[in-house]
């Protein structure tokens, strides 16, 4: 049992060191957005979002709509990780973000193993980076304020709600 992120054998990285190009990165491997207690935490697949720099500090922008069960976790927590894998977890990633944490136990399906970080935010040992995020803005996107109608018609078409963003700043960035 990995107690905590050392003994998972993670170095924390400046994420200014972050090798990756991010836009394929999310776009393309996809990430997992986790939320919520040792005792009771979800997970979903995202691949919308970002990083970036902003009030002096490194941060990342995710977009989750209402609808999510993982939704209630972020809303309830201080914060969140980004977790981010190796193709042969893409099947996992596949699960996450199918299935609804409502309907099933995505631990027990994907086979990802839990680790909690310094802040006690839920991740997985199989992540190859792990962001440990804290919530410092969010706000519900809305219909009126896009300035371009395009996004709005190809993508809130349906009766789903908009997405809700959450800037955080990275506290911690950890590899191996
Ligand atoms: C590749 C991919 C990317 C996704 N990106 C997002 C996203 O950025 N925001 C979002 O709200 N849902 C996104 N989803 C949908 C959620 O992952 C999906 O609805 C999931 O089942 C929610 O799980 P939950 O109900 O356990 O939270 C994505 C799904 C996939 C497959």
């Amino acid at each position: 049992m990995n107690n905590s992120m050392q003994d998972a054998n993670y170095r924390p990285v400046d994420p200014a060191e972050i090798k990756d190009n991010l836009i394929r990165l999310i776009s393309s491997d996809w990430m997992l957005v986790t939320a919520g207690t040792k005792e009771k935490f979800n997970t979903m697949t995202a691949n919308w979002g970002g990083m970036g720099y902003l009030w002096h500090r490194p941060v990342v922008f995710v977009f989750v709509r209402p609808e999510r069960y993982t939704y209630g976790f972020i809303e309830a927590a201080s914060g969140f990780t980004l977790t981010f894998f190796d193709k042969k977890y893409r099947k996992a990633l596949n699960l996450c973000g199918t299935k609804s944490g409502r309907d099933c136990d995505k631990v027990k399906e994907t086979g990802l193993t839990p680790v909690f970080t310094d802040l006690g935010y839920p991740a997985f040992t199989e992540a190859s980076l792990v962001l440990e995020c804290r919530k410092l803005y969010a706000s519900q996107l809305d219909r009126d304020h896009f300035l371009d109608q395009e996004p709005v018609k190809s993508h809130y078409n349906t009766r789903d709600g908009l997405h809700k963003v959450y800037i955080a700043g990275i506290e911690k960035a950890w590899t191996r």
